[in-house]
């Protein structure tokens, strides 16, 4: 069964085939109107969304499926009551295809393994697939070929959508520059940053990690920062966290040292005067919301890919 957990266990292939019929679906939506028909797709949900609850009911009803929200705080499972392989069990056997977006990564595997429907991960604290999928469709549509660019990332290192982009932006051949503060709570994952740079090898990219947030951004192609404040990381942490990562904010000074040309990226939610100024993430540069509008397209894609390979298994 394929399901889409981590871009990691993607190949190069896959990843540039989905792309490609995220441009096809996104150009020509109504080539692909009845891809879903009366299938249904359960969305699970144990923390907020805006852009991926709502992007993927969207996508599902345009392809003439259903999409069926399930929040977590209201289930069995959240009182006790049930453990998460039965409500897998169940939920497998009434949905076609199912995305999660929950807290523990040992979570989604875990039902992905005795899932009888393909899975998605819609986000977990470890990682974030379909965001960085949905960027690569935009830096493609920006900048043309991926492969060669640089992508700086500024901020939270141990973070879902730092990992999504090493594993993404190494798959396809681009260099990521990583600034972030030092130590396990700030930096991305060593088991991440050894995967990424081993696929790195074989594809011509790199994988740098530094404290110097300037020389992360020198030349970029990308910019691209994300909340300092994820959805769970605990609010008391919030005064020391603005403090270590300031340093990392990207400003128009910071901009400065990237390419003329740059763009600026955040999967969103943003807060102005934290992880960006109101200057950089309003300006020109800023493709944050083509970033948002993609979300759609690459995640029919992605269903489309999931349910054609569950078919012929
Ligand atoms: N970027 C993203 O996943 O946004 P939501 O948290 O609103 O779904
Ligand atoms: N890193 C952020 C991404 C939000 C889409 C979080 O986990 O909250």
């Amino acid at each position: 069964m394929l399901h889409l957990l981590t871009l990691e266990e993607w190949t190069a292939q896959r990843i540039h085939d989905v792309l490609d019929l995220a441009a096809r679906v996104k150009a020509s939506p109504e080539d692909y109107h009845q891809a879903m028909h009366r299938k249904t797709l359960m969305m699970v949900f144990e923390k907020p969304s805006l852009r991926t609850r709502v992007s993927f009911e969207t996508g599902a009803n345009q392809m003439g499926g259903h999409g069926i929200f399930y929040d977590l705080a209201t289930s069995p499972l959240s009182s006790g009551k049930e453990n998460i392989a039965d409500m897998i069990r169940v939920m497998s056997r009434y949905a076609d295809i199912i995305m999660c977006r929950l807290f523990e990564q040992k979570h989604i595997e875990e039902m992905a393994a005795l899932s009888r429907v393909p899975m998605i991960n819609g986000l977990t604290n470890y990682a974030h697939p379909c965001q960085i999928l949905a960027d690569l469709q935009t830096i493609r549509e920006k900048k043309g070929d991926l492969k060669g660019l640089k992508l700086a990332y500024l901020g939270d290192g141990n973070n879902n959508v730092t990992h999504s982009l090493m594993f993404g932006c190494a798959k396809v051949g681009m260099h990521i520059s990583i600034g972030c503060p030092s130590g396990a709570e700030y930096a991305p994952l060593d088991t991440v940053t050894a995967s990424a740079e081993k696929t790195a090898a074989e594809t011509g990219g790199s994988v740098h990690i530094t404290t110097d947030a300037a020389e992360a951004a020198k030349d970029a192609d990308i910019v691209y920062t994300d909340s300092w404040m994820s959805y769970h990381i605990p609010l008391h942490k919030s005064e020391a966290r603005v403090k270590v990562f300031n340093p990392y904010q990207v400003n128009a000074e910071l901009m400065a040292h990237a390419k003329k040309d740059a763009i600026f990226m955040n999967c969103l939610p943003a807060m102005r005067g934290y992880e960006q100024t109101a200057e950089v993430i309003d300006s020109p540069a800023s493709v944050v919301f083509d970033q948002a509008e993609n979300r759609l397209h690459v995640q029919k894609a992605v269903m489309i890919t999931l349910l054609e390979a569950a078919n012929n298994a």
